[in-house]
């Protein structure tokens, strides 16, 4: 569904890139907010761990590998939706925003999580969709029932349809998911009623954030929360909250696709007047001490139009989804680039993400001959999962070096790969069926993660379960679950600890001091100040590491002091 020259300054030079003018008297006081340079590790809960045997992970599995996320050194965890939801798209269809789903526990469950979290020094961000609700939402209920023009159906986009009897959508949105984004309703008597808009299924009505209402309530249920401790506030499906006045019909110049990261001048996407609401919910965030953060989910048309969400009176952080598509080659330099070059005039740090709920897992799209992403992509495309393997290696070394806030998605560091052979039956994603079985969606990447043992469900559930993981874990997984990447000094997991455990220790990793040096075409090489420098080798060809540097952590064994092509280090000057 997703759709960023050169900098050259001398180690040492601080690039000035990250603090924002609301910042830079607490950056002169000492005071750094945590946000700028953490390392955000995103739990998918229901498949995470299982503690109560039904097939499907819980928070009381998350507070039980507490411990696993401080020995890996995460500094927060986001948790996808963790509210009430009948799952139409995996909890992105919410239900109650004041509790927490039965599958997943309880509101005393999520309260005693976070205040584990915070004894560990770990913070929790959590998922808050408010582009839309579920169609079971008390609020979506009420509308249904109240008639046309009611306050309760103000709440929604209920509008008449189109034609002499109104069977015809009231526009030509379409939604993201495919389809049109309009779905009739049957009025009480059994006669066909007004028409609802749903940016993405039909079961998640989008809300009308042009009413007051609405406006109002989120504002008490940011507080909500807040209130209990979440640390921060993921806006899921930020540039969706408004839409254009009057509805107008979209251009889609007769290619039916959503666009959401490739058209400014969309009418249900990326609205200027959105950037009103997330001004008013970083007033609500600015309300609480801690540094609580907003960290916009929003799949805009380029860099300028993102850093608009990122003014110093709206939202903290953006996910960067430039970096996340782009292929496994020389050509992240350019992105890097433009990341800070766009961000530095708002202040906001930059981001890198390379997974999610959403994606292709990194292993197998690194794996592949195309490595750029692709949501949903066919299980029928090769890929080499020992390359794929490789290079996510190192990309994780990249990510974890460049100076800002990077987000790791659960499993990938395992390496898990994509589940490919996830039966037609088993799959939940919306998009399959809404693309008429032919996308077959994101199932592949949600696979419940394998924590030890020989065999299914790899601890994931406990000896005894019940019920099998709600998506089948592959066989294969065998090798690579936690208990036996733990025991193995080389695995991929304990390239992320050693990173991440420098990553704390190495105070240039906590400023914005970043800047290329002189390499060889194809080779990624820049310092954090003079302390420590990262080398990433896409040039195809082995090279030969700089002598008077040592070795910190490399993304694979070396051989002497040679970087084979695909493999990354990070690098301290050599005593003299
Ligand atoms: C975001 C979520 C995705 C969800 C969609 C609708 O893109 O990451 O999983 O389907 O919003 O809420």
């Amino acid at each position: 569904m997703h759709e960023w020259g050169e900098s050259l300054m001398e180690p040492g030079e601080s690039s000035g890139l990250n603090v924002s003018v609301a910042d830079e008297a607490a950056v002169a006081a000492g005071h750094r907010a945590w946000w700028r340079d953490a390392v955000v590790y995103e739990v998918f809960p229901r498949s995470f761990l299982d503690s109560d045997g039904d097939g499907e992970g819980d928070l009381n599995g998350v507070r039980a590998k507490l411990p696993y996320l401080e020995d890996l050194g995460v500094d927060a965890i986001w948790i996808a939706p963790w509210f009430p939801s009948p799952m139409a798209d995996a909890g992105y269809d919410v239900s109650d925003y004041r509790d927490i789903d039965p599958r997943y526990g309880t509101l005393e469950d999520a309260i005693a999580l976070m205040a584990e979290a915070h004894d560990r020094g770990i913070r929790v961000i959590i998922d808050m969709v408010a582009n839309h609700t579920s169609q079971e939402h008390p609020w979506f209920q009420a509308a249904l029932a109240a008639p046309a023009g009611s306050p309760e159906r103000e709440r929604y986009l209920f509008l008449d349809g189109r034609g002499p009897d109104g069977s015809e959508p009231p526009n030509n949105w379409i939604s993201a998911f495919g389809g049109s984004a309009w779905e009739r309703t049957t009025n009480p008597d059994g006669t066909p009623g007004q028409w609802f808009m749903h940016l993405f299924a039909p079961e998640q009505p989008d809300l009308n954030w042009s009413d007051e209402q609405v406006r109002n309530d989120f504002d008490e249920i940011l507080r909500f929360w807040f209130d209990r401790g979440v640390d921060g506030i993921r806006v899921d499906a930020a540039p969706g909250f408004y839409k254009t006045p009057g509805f107008p019909d979209a251009d889609y110049g007769g290619d039916l696709r959503f666009l959401s990261g490739e058209w400014v001048g969309n009418p249900h996407w990326d609205v200027d007047a959105v950037h009103d609401i997330f001004k008013r919910w970083r007033r609500v965030a600015d309300e609480y001490e801690g540094d609580r953060v907003l960290v916009a989910e929003a799949v805009v048309a380029g860099s300028e139009r993102l850093a608009r969400y990122l003014a110093p009176d709206e939202i903290h952080t953006a996910f960067n989804f430039e970096f996340l598509k782009v292929p496994w080659d020389a050509g992240l330099r350019q992105v890097i680039n433009e990341t800070l070059e766009v961000l530095a005039p708002v202040g906001a740090p930059a981001t890198w993400v390379l997974g999610s709920h959403d994606e292709l897992r990194l292993a197998t799209r690194y794996g592949r001959e195309d490595s750029s992403s692709a949501v949903g992509a066919s299980a029928d495309i090769p890929s080499d999962l020992e390359l794929g393997t490789r290079r996510l290696r190192a990309a994780a070394l990249l990510m974890l070096a460049l100076p800002g806030e990077a987000f790791i998605y659960q499993g990938d560091e395992l390496a898990v790969p994509s589940a490919d052979d996830i039966p037609d039956d088993k799959l939940q994603d919306p998009i399959w069926e809404r693309s008429g079985r032919t996308v077959r969606g994101r199932d592949a990447c949600r696979v419940p993660l394998p924590w030890s043992g020989q065999v299914p469900p790899f601890g994931f559930s406990p000896d005894g379960a019940t019920a099998e993981p709600w998506l089948p874990q592959p066989a294969a997984w065998a090798d690579l679950t936690v208990e036996a990447q733990a025991s193995d000094p080389d695995s991929t997991l304990n390239v992320h600890r050693r990173a991440l455990r420098l990553r704390h220790e190495i105070r240039a990793f906590r400023t914005d001091d970043f800047a290329w040096r002189e390499s060889p075409e194809g080779v990624l090489d820049f310092g954090r100040g003079p302390e420590v420098r990262c080398v990433v080798n896409l040039s195809g060809e082995p090279i030969t590491l700089d002598p008077d540097w040592e070795v910190l952590v490399s993304s694979i064994s070396l051989d002497g002091d040679v970087l084979p092509h695909d493999a990354a280090v990070w690098l301290a000057p050599r005593a003299s």
